[in-house]
């Protein structure tokens, strides 16, 4: 099992306002580590800012500032945001660090005098405010055939580093990786790009006379380096500075010394770039070939995740339909949010946003299915037990039961499901133990029990107690905050937080997760608030 897990996130241009799709893929980023730290593994989770270009440049200037100065205001409404949506990133990046900026250069000046840059003129079609080239043939009707907005004819001197030698590698490494990219519609989406087009080399300068606002190349500082070079060496120069401490472990740090690499980290390569479809190729291509021209190793996987329309349409200032995830969190909940980007929607497809799925999800999966389950549960531990839990003793009439949920924890753990990021069918699993509850609530009829057989009644609600206590652990990665309530709610005294223990060695998860784990205190439950209360719309109100 790696002991090391990293996963990034793209660094978001500074100047946009935080949107659904910035938050979809760090709350995805979110969960993976979280998952992983509970597993016991080492975890590095890097988000950050994209802060140099055209963009940020103009905008400060605008309202009269430095770019620098500009930046650092706006920085702020991210870090505000992960706070809010309870994102637990170890480091954030600013492509204004000093020693991200560093790096661009030493990598830059290397690939110059390995011979994999070219200086030479160009002409091309320009398109500023996207502040990329296109050739004659990619250009509609004089526009850029990405924004739609007037393209300009520029002939200038540039710097080129020479991609299209990495063609046929970049095809090998795909075909011999099947999880390089995922999904898997993805992949065959770069690998049809890659065998059809012959790649052409990259041009990677802007020449000052042009932009200011950029890292200068080393050895040439009438250029400053194109903004999507110096964004993607994001993931490799934060774990210079960034990463947390390692511990040591025997099987790594060979490429210490190696010369020739500058893999001399320990949390390079990156376990999962997660990304957004639409910059698969700035990913897949680009940055898979600057690592091979530096003899850097692949990341692990590039996962590409889908769009979110809004009520059908494309989310665009211009409609004035943009979600902020600011105002869903205050609205609905933090955890609610969280829950239906991954369980609406297979990560990797495209979806999409209304209110009202969300309001369904929070009332169906939510308040009728988990809440109403837990504080059945607490209510009839009062009544019928004082809130005192006791282990089963006889179990055998009830190992259907117990062999559901064995099944479904070991499915919804399973490593393959999480490292291909099937997020909303790990939830169905954890669902699929909620269900089984009420089921053997509906069936048992505790209330009719407890007049009974109060013998049986008891070993039921252990059951149950069990079952919401392992729901508790699965969907902590998911929704830390109401995992938290609920395990409290069940008179747990440690932190799910606490099981995490990378430090020690010691494998904690394992048997917390066990069904047959008991803690060794007696178990006192407690009635809190309701997880998820349900949201009373017109509709709801006449169903
Ligand atoms: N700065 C670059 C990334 C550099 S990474 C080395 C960038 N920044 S961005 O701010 O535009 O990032 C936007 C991210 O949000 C992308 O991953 C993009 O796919 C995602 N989304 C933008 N609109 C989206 C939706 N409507 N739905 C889901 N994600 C979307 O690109």
């Amino acid at each position: 099992m790696e002991k090391r897990f990293y996963v990034t996130t793209p660094i978001y241009y500074v100047n946009d306002v935080p949107h659904i799709g910035h938050a979809y893929t760090t709350i995805a980023a979110d969960m993976l580590s979280r998952h992983n730290r509970l597993m016991g593994r080492e975890v590095f989770f890097l988000t950050g800012t994209d802060e140099h270009g055209q963009k940020v440049e103009k905008a400060a200037q605008e309202k009269g500032r430095t770019p620098k100065e500009h930046a650092d205001i706006l920085v702020e409404n991210f870090k505000r945001l992960w706070i809010k949506l309870n994102i637990s990133h170890d480091a954030f990046i600013r492509t204004t660090d000093r020693e991200h900026i560093d790096t661009v250069q030493e990598l830059m000046q290397m690939l110059w005098d390995r011979g994999k840059i070219e200086k030479r003129s160009y002409a091309g079609w320009y398109c500023t405010p996207d502040e990329r080239f296109w050739t004659e043939k990619d250009v509609v009707e004089g526009k850029c055939p990405d924004c739609g907005r007037p393209v300009e004819q520029i002939n200038e001197e540039n710097y080129f580093f020479l991609m299209s030698k990495y063609h046929d590698k970049l095809i090998k490494h795909i075909e011999d990786n099947p999880d390089y990219i995922l999904p898997e519609t993805r992949r065959n989406e770069v690998l049809g790009f890659l065998k059809n087009n012959a790649l052409g080399d990259l041009c990677i300068s802007r020449p000052k006379t042009r932009l200011l606002w950029g890292i200068p190349l080393p050895f040439d500082d009438r250029f400053v380096t194109y903004v999507w070079f110096d964004a993607l060496v994001n993931y490799y120069s934060a774990t210079r500075y960034l990463a947390p401490p390692t511990h040591p472990s025997p099987s790594r740090g060979e490429g210490k010394g190696g010369g020739e690499t500058l893999n001399s980290d320990d949390w390079w390569p990156a376990s999962h770039h997660l990304i957004g479809k639409d910059i698969l190729t700035t990913h897949a291509v680009y940055w898979s070939a600057m690592l091979m021209a530096l003899n850097l190793p692949l990341p692990k996987n590039i996962f590409a995740h889908g769009w979110w329309t809004i009520e059908g349409k494309k989310m665009s200032k211009s409609l004035g339909n943009v979600v902020d995830p600011n105002e869903m969190a205050e609205k609905y909940g933090v955890d609610a949010f969280r829950y239906f980007l991954f369980r609406e929607v297979p990560f990797g497809l495209d979806g999409d946003f209304s209110e009202n799925a969300l309001i369904n999800r929070i009332n169906t999966d939510l308040a009728n299915d988990l809440g109403n389950l837990l504080s059945r549960f607490l209510a009839m531990a009062e009544k019928y037990f004082e809130g005192k839990i006791e282990p089963a003793v006889s179990v055998s009439s009830l190992s259907d039961f117990s062999n559901h949920c064995i099944r479904a924890v070991k499915d919804a753990n399973d490593e393959q499901g999480w490292s291909h990021l099937r997020f909303n069918l790990i939830l169905e699993n954890i669902w699929s133990i909620v269900s089984e509850t009420n089921n053997l609530i509906a069936k048992e009829e505790p209330w009719k029990l407890a007049k009974s057989d109060m013998g049986r009644l008891k070993d039921i609600m252990f059951h149950i107690w069990n079952a919401i206590r392992v729901t508790a652990l699965l969907i902590y990665p998911f929704m830390p905050s109401t995992a938290e309530k609920m395990w409290k709610q069940i008179g747990l005294k440690s932190l799910i937080e606490e099981t995490t223990d990378t430090l020690s060695g010691e494998e904690k998860y394992p048997q917390i997760i066990d069904w047959e784990w008991r803690p060794d205190y007696e178990i006192k439950v407690s009635k809190g608030e309701h997880l998820f209360p349900r949201i009373e719309t017109k509709e709801a109100k006449k169903k």
